[in-house]
């Protein structure tokens, strides 16, 4: 570490920084981190994102709309790093009233062009991008890796399936990298392992719905009103609604037309891996988000656990509350730490490639 607490790159010493744009409770510096990187500043509008971010990650909060960052802000961030690393996850606005037309679609990534605005009037060595798979067929993703190459950077964008990177969830996610320094890409998983939900939250104490376990008071459920603890009750792993006897049916699952949701009111399954963690998933009627066989939605820590985040993640200050809904939106919103790390292994080994490749890292820095 040199006297800013800058981590020195072993491949070659170079200093190397990190912000964070959109850093949330810190899921993806929590992995870039983990991987070896400095993140030095977190952005985010939500205030609630200051106790997880600083606590777990030592990076500092700055509690900013990103609309308003100009690139003098992240250069002061920055310090004197020779890379420097801009992160972030763009996320997509909802629709305004006055812009629900298809016509406005790339009005809802607004963010994301205040990202490419920082990071082509700035040009660190490295961008990383973590989003929806979704984005990838809008104009405005096009727009983006094309600014990019046009400011001379080697871009690479895939779709990944989480569980390849030992997380114990079926989600699915883009994630770029562009750099200036040569061509960059998402490694391999170091490990095929797939986890799976028993893996994940199998050991944790039991709790009731409604209940919090003495030891960790985020191994919290939430409460269950007699209906729905019938229908949990009346849930198999894997199942659906359509195995409860017809009187806890809710109106629209009795409807032999239109639309149904199969997979809300579910029970996970102990051998296979979460599905896709949302901003609600500590609610039964949410999602697939029953504990396999506690009868109970899971805990905000076992959806923290399914993120991959480590067991002692702190979210919340001591003499904050539990609420469910702030913990939920932190929870599901985080890019699972174990991406991130990945995310993150594969800047740190791009970066040694192009040192032991020759001059180019040091030429490159030299023309800043
Ligand atoms: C998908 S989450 C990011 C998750 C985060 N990267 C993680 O790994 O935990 C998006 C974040 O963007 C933040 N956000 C939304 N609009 C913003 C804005 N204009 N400026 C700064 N942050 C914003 C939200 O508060 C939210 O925490």
């Amino acid at each position: 570490m040199d006297a800013n607490g800058i981590l020195q790159v072993e491949a070659g010493g170079f200093s190397t920084a990190v912000i964070d744009l959109f850093c949330g409770a810190g899921g993806l510096t929590y992995g870039l981190k983990s991987a070896g990187l400095t993140v030095k500043t977190g952005v985010d509008l939500d205030p609630n994102c200051k106790h997880p971010l600083e606590e777990n990650t030592g990076a500092k909060f700055e509690c900013r709309d990103v609309e308003d960052l100009t690139p003098a802000d992240l250069k002061a961030w920055f310090g004197d790093a020779d890379v420097r690393v801009l992160a972030g996850c763009a996320p997509c606005q909802p629709f305004s009233t006055y812009s629900q037309s298809r016509k406005s679609v790339d009005g809802r990534w607004e963010l994301l062009k205040h990202f490419q605005r920082l990071a082509i009037e700035l040009k660190p060595e490295i961008v990383t991008m973590e989003n929806v798979p979704g984005l990838a067929n809008q104009e405005v993703w096009k727009e983006f890796i094309s600014a990019l190459e046009i400011a001379k950077y080697q871009v690479s964008w895939c779709e990944v399936a989480c569980e390849e990177y030992q997380v114990p969830q079926s989600r699915r996610r883009l994630v770029l990298l562009a750099s200036l320094l040569g061509p960059i890409e998402l490694q391999a998983s170091e490990s095929k392992l797939k986890l799976t939900v028993k893996d994940a939250i199998g050991a944790l104490p039991k709790i009731g719905a409604g209940e919090a376990s003495g030891d960790d008071r985020l191994h919290a459920s939430a409460g269950l009103g007699a209906k729905n603890l019938e229908r949990i009750q009346a849930s198999t792993p894997g199942g659906t609604w359509r195995d409860w006897p017809e009187d806890l049916r809710a109106p629209c699952h009795r409807k032999t037309t239109g639309k149904t949701y199969p997979s809300v009111y579910g029970r996970m399954e102990w051998d296979k891996p979460a599905p896709t963690m949302t901003t609600q998933c500590y609610g039964f009627g949410n999602g697939r988000f029953g504990h396999p066989e506690q009868d109970r939605a899971i805990s905000l820590r076992e959806a923290a656990i399914i993120q991959s985040f480590p067991k002692e993640y702190s979210f919340l200050a001591e003499d904050d509350d539990v609420t469910f809904d702030r913990l939920g939106t932190l929870i599901g919103n985080a890019v699972p730490p174990k991406l991130g790390e990945a995310i993150g292994r594969s800047i740190l080994a791009h970066i040694e490639a192009v040192r032991s490749g020759g001059s180019v890292l040091e030429g490159q820095l030299d023309l800043r």
